[in-house]
This record gives C-alpha cells, structure tokens and sequence, in this order.
C-alpha cells in the first residue's frame, strides 16, 4: 500500500495547506437586519485579510469553498449575486494578487459557471500564473463527491485509452485523476460559525486533516482568528494513524 499524499508543514508548525468553509455569511447580515448578500460582500472582504495573513505566516496552499455544487439550488438572485461578486472580486483583486506574488487557481465543475465568470477566471488564473508565493484555490461549482465522480471517469477514460494498467491503481493513481492533482492535502482544515459537518467539501484529501470550527461567522473572521487557528494546529500531535 503506497502512503496518503498527506502534506507536510511550512515553517515551524504552520501548516503548509490550510482548507476553509467559510461559512455564517447569511447569519452575519440577518443579525443586522441587512441583505443576505451584504454578507456576502464583507465574506469578500475577509477572503482579502486571510489570503494575506496566510501569506505572511508561510501557508503555502490556501483553498477556499466559494461556491458548492448544492449552493446552485439556492434562489436565482442570490446566485446571481454571488457570481456577480465573485467576478467583481477577481476583476479588483487579480493586480493586487500579482503585485503580492499570490498565485491564482479554481477546481471544481467551472464549465458549470456562467461564461462571464468562467472568462474572468482564465484571466486571473493566467495573470497569477508565473506568481511563486501562496497559491490561492476557489473551490467553485465544487461538490468532494462530484470530484470523486469526475476521478473514476478519468481513470476508466485512461484504462480505456491504454495509458494506464488497471492493476496499477492505488491511493496515489487515483489522487492524480481528482480537481486537486497538483497540491498536497490539507493539513488543516477551519469552518467557521460553529456547523459540525463536512458540506460535500475535499472528501478524499481532508482524510487525515486536523479540524478546527469556531463560532465566528466567515465576515467576523481576520488575522487575530486565523492566528488562533493556526496556533492551535501547532498543538495537535498528527500520527495519520500510527502511534
Ligand atoms: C456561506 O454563507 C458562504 C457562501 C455560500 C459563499 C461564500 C462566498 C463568499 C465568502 C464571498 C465571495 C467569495 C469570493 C472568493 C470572492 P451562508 O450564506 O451559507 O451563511 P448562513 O449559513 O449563515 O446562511
């Protein structure tokens, strides 16, 4: 059996792959009385803060879940409104991502996006290609078990296409054939605003991953709470199931 593509920690206890839900974005603008999707736009806000905080600590991997597969069933205008922000966002942000060395990239079904924003993305993605610091993943129109799906798919198109030896397929084959071939798995995974459950996000890579929930919701939380998250990976004793 080959080992789990587990990932390994950046400077002294910082984990090198941090995953987060960011999650209570709703909750945030109803204790206001606002409209949902103002939580929405401060979320957008806090996804700034973090992605810098995680570059100044040495997080080398940051993958965010901006948009589910189940997240499509919402009402129109408010998925309307969250694919407006995040074209919005990457229209205003992509200089500032390559003037901080942030790379860009996106995983999930992105030909379910509507074009405009599948076309802004190509963009970004391009213009943060050659950038050599923190690597900036949008889970986006992503579902852990549609990417499972999507992973089989490609394995059988590969046994079927002679490129690959059924008999050959193990953890590693089959991590290469998922949204995520290029990176290593979380080594720390947050949700925010206090729900205890996984949302259909990273199944197979979050297999050995430390979790840390809080109760702030997504537009409270910054650099103090990312801070405290991280501290408390440095805590944990990870033995992915040895002694
Ligand atoms: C969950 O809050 C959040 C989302 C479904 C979307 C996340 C989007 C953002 C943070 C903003 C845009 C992202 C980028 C990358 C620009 P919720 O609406 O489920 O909150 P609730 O559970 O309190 O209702």
């Amino acid at each position: 059996m080959t080992e789990p593509n587990l990932g390994s920690t950046a400077g002294e206890n910082v984990p090198q792959h941090i995953a987060i839900i960011m999650d209570g974005n709703g909750r945030w603008a109803r204790e206001r009385g606002l409209p949902r999707t103002e939580g929405h736009r401060r979320g957008a806000d806090s996804v700034r803060r973090v992605v810098d905080a995680c570059g100044r600590l040495g997080v080398k991997y940051l993958t965010l879940y901006a948009f589910s597969s189940e997240n499509w069933k919402r009402p129109p205008e408010e998925v309307k409104a969250l694919m407006k922000l995040l074209i919005q966002f990457l229209k205003t942000k992509t200089k500032e991502m390559v003037e901080r060395n942030v790379r860009l990239q996106a995983i999930g079904r992105l030909h379910a996006l509507p074009p405009e924003c599948q076309e802004q993305l190509h963009r970004s993605v391009e213009q943060t290609a050659g950038n050599t610091g923190i690597t900036l993943i949008l889970a986006l129109s992503y579902g852990g078990r549609e990417e499972i799906v999507d992973g089989v798919k490609s394995l059988i198109e590969s046994v079927e296409k002679g490129h690959l030896d059924r008999a050959m397929i193990d953890n590693d084959v089959f991590s290469k054939h998922l949204y995520t071939r290029y990176y290593p798995d979380p080594d720390l995974l947050i949700r925010t605003s206090g729900e205890l459950r996984l949302s259909n996000f990273l199944l197979w890579q979050l297999s050995y991953t430390e979790f840390y929930i809080t109760d702030v919701l997504w537009p409270d939380f910054g650099e103090k709470e990312l801070e405290a998250a991280v501290a408390e990976y440095g805590r944990r004793q990870r033995r992915f199931g040895g002694v």
